[in-house]
């Protein structure tokens, strides 16, 4: 409704440009309003011009108020403009396609060093190994004395190890994180009687200057079978089966003889790269003084261990060049897998 037939044209002009605005539902609405109550050809520059056609008592009077209108109509607009703003009416109708496809959340996958560790549990599980798991920080005991690897022993310098409390005076030794996943022959073996058929994954740490085949963290798979009965031809079974497995029939397998001090005889197995041998893990016959550590009989159970790492099945695997890529978070080495 606008009422411009009036003795006073200020307040009819209030009364239209209040009821235009209470009106004006979008950011172009309110656009057109300012320019027609407040532009410079708007109506009330217009009432300002006219001023001057008047007596000059009334004009002072009508100057006034024509002043304050403008002051009201002002701020009514501002105040309208950032509540439309801020309700998005601002928004032309159609700025959101609501029939687009949705797009796809870009998801996140399994580290490299998971996905191979699964698919080789996957393998020592369908032979017949359970899967458990062990401590990061370990007791000293267990990652060096049980696994005949005595404090004044040489072999404890083949493993440079990072402590968390060295000098600790107890039974247990110092606490470290562990050098190897070794610890949980000697911890399952506390745990139950034999038979003893598990793998166990996990991190490992050792104090080291990295290249490209040595990292200072790591992943290892240690495998344990104790039985009565069980011997060096079930070790080499076993660990060809899952070379078969893993890399497929036609790979080469090497084993040579290796020294570790909780396994006797010890061996390490290498797969072929290309004409060059790349050592995957050590393995070996539990080491009779490991089984009476724990109360086993020596003379009537025996048993093999291994420790492989799976960051090297990797790099044979796929052909990945630096072992440094695993962990160093670049999503252009993690995303190709
Ligand atoms: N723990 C040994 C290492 O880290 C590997 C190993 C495991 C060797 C089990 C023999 C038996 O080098």
């Amino acid at each position: 409704m606008t009422s411009t037939a009036s003795e006073d044209p200020i307040s009819a002009l209030r009364t239209e440009a209040v009821e235009q605005l209470s009106a004006a539902d979008s950011a172009d609405a309110l656009e057109s309003w300012r320019v027609e109550f407040l532009g410079r050809k708007g109506k009330l520059t217009g009432i300002l011009r006219n001023l001057g056609s008047l007596k000059p008592d009334q004009r002072r009077a009508a100057g006034a108020a024509a002043n304050r209108l403008k002051g009201e109509l002002e701020a009514a607009f501002e105040e309208k403009l950032t509540a439309s703003k801020r309700s998005g009416a601002s928004q032309p109708a159609d700025a959101i396609d609501v029939t687009l496809p949705g797009r796809r959340p870009r998801a996140g996958g399994l580290h490299p060093s998971t996905q191979i560790m699964r698919e080789m549990l996957d393998a020592f599980n369908e032979m017949g190994f359970q899967t458990v798991e062990g401590n990061e920080v370990e007791l000293e005991r267990y990652n060096f004395d049980m696994l005949n690897i005595p404090a004044d022993h040489p072999a404890r310098d083949m493993q440079d190890t990072i402590w968390i409390d060295r000098d600790r005076d107890s039974a247990d030794g110092g606490i470290l994180l562990r050098t190897q996943t070794s610890p949980m022959q000697p911890r399952i073996m506390e745990q139950q009687d034999p038979p003893v058929r598990i793998v166990s994954p996990g991190k490992c740490f050792r104090f080291e200057a990295t290249d490209a085949t040595h990292e200072w963290q790591f992943h290892q798979i240690e495998g344990l079978a104790v039985d009565e009965g069980l011997s060096f031809a079930d070790l080499k079974g076993t660990l060809y089966e899952f070379a078969r497995r893993i890399f497929g029939a036609d790979r080469k397998v090497r084993f040579r003889c290796d020294f570790f001090p909780f396994v006797e005889p010890g061996v390490d197995m290498s797969i072929d790269w290309d004409g060059r041998w790349v050592e995957i893990l050590g393995a070996g016959m539990v080491h009779p003084r490991v089984l009476s550590n724990v109360g086993y009989d020596p003379e009537k159970y025996t048993g093999f261990a291994f420790g492989v790492g799976p960051e090297r099945v990797a790099l044979l695997k796929y052909g990945i060049e630096d072992i440094r890529h695993f962990f160093s978070n670049d999503l252009r080495f993690l995303s190709q897998f």
